[in-house]
């Protein structure tokens, strides 16, 4: 683990979203308070801060991630429908591995205790049956992003097939792209694929998905085929990509490349697999 003072603070990043007003009081409340030439400026406590309030961490998906997580695809993939189980993928689905990047608050309030909702009746119960079909049982009213003791900011399912890793997502927080989030879980997939001894690495994008595309391309993807008219939405093509080299010398020496670059610039994240 890398201490509250450690690179992966998100002071490495700029733009990162946390309401210091908040933290300043709540710190100031607490026994964290800094000396007092640090209140004197300001620009010295907001880093302050930062850094001891925020840590980012890549570890597998949990159960009491699944409400966050429906929350990143909503805002990535809006005109999917049904919405992924990720209840079931993950207690049922032996071939999936989840992977979630989440940023630590310490000073936000304490976990909070979910409720079961209430069923009434049997409409009740017909809405209960439907969400614990599409999988979305596990969803709960959430606090402000900033009050959650860890946001989810990012997550990837891999698929571990006979013949190959399917990557079946990979979405970003909107508030939280740009800031390598996307590109650390491709690398942990990518590993977590060499650690299988599996070669392999294939997934689906959009044709008109440059972000992603673009993500793929700086790690040796390559086009391999067109699924025509994959996506029901708006019938819009499909890539077929894959990296299908993932255990070779060649690959290795340049992925260690794209793992260095990664974390001198975004620095280090702690890593919980
Ligand atoms: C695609 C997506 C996952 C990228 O996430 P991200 O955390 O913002 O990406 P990163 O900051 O890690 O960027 C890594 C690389 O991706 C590419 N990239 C990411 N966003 C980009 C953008 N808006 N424009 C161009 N390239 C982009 C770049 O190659 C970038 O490397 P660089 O910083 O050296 O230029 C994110 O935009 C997202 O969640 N989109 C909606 C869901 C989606 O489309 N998922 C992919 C399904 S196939």
């Amino acid at each position: 683990m890398v201490n509250a003072l450690g690179s992966n603070s998100i002071l490495a990043n700029p733009h990162a979203n946390v309401k210091v007003a908040n933290l300043r009081t709540r710190i100031l409340n607490s026994q964290l308070a800094p000396p007092c030439s640090l209140l004197l400026a300001p620009s010295s406590f907001h880093n302050f801060l930062m850094r001891i309030a925020t840590r980012q961490a890549v570890r597998p998906m949990r159960l009491d991630d699944v409400s966050q997580v429906m929350e990143i695809e909503r805002e990535s993939f809006p005109t999917m429908w049904p919405p992924t189980a990720y209840k079931r993928e993950l207690e049922q689905n032996s071939l999936a591995h989840y992977l979630a990047v989440v940023q630590r608050n310490d000073v936000a309030p304490a976990e909070p205790v979910f409720e079961e909702p209430e069923h009434h009746g049997g409409l009740g119960r017909l809405f209960g049956e439907l969400r614990h079909i599409l999988g979305s049982e596990e969803e709960h009213e959430l606090p402000p992003p900033d009050e959650r003791p860890e946001l989810v900011t990012g997550v990837v399912g891999i698929w571990m097939l006979a013949d190959d890793a399917h990557i079946v997502t990979i979405a970003v927080r909107e508030s939280h792209r740009r800031r390598g989030i996307a590109e650390l879980l491709l690398i942990r997939g990518i590993e977590l694929t060499q650690s299988k001894s599996q070669a392999l690495v294939t997934l689906e994008c959009r044709v008109s998905n440059e972000p992603a595309l673009a993500l793929y391309d700086k790690y040796g993807f390559e086009r391999v085929g067109l699924r025509p008219r994959y996506y029901s939405d708006n019938h819009e093509d499909a890539y077929v990509l894959t990296l299908n080299s993932v255990l070779t010398r060649r690959f290795l020496a340049r992925f260690a490349e794209l793992k260095t670059a990664h974390e001198d610039r975004w620095g280090r994240f702690d890593t919980e697999l």
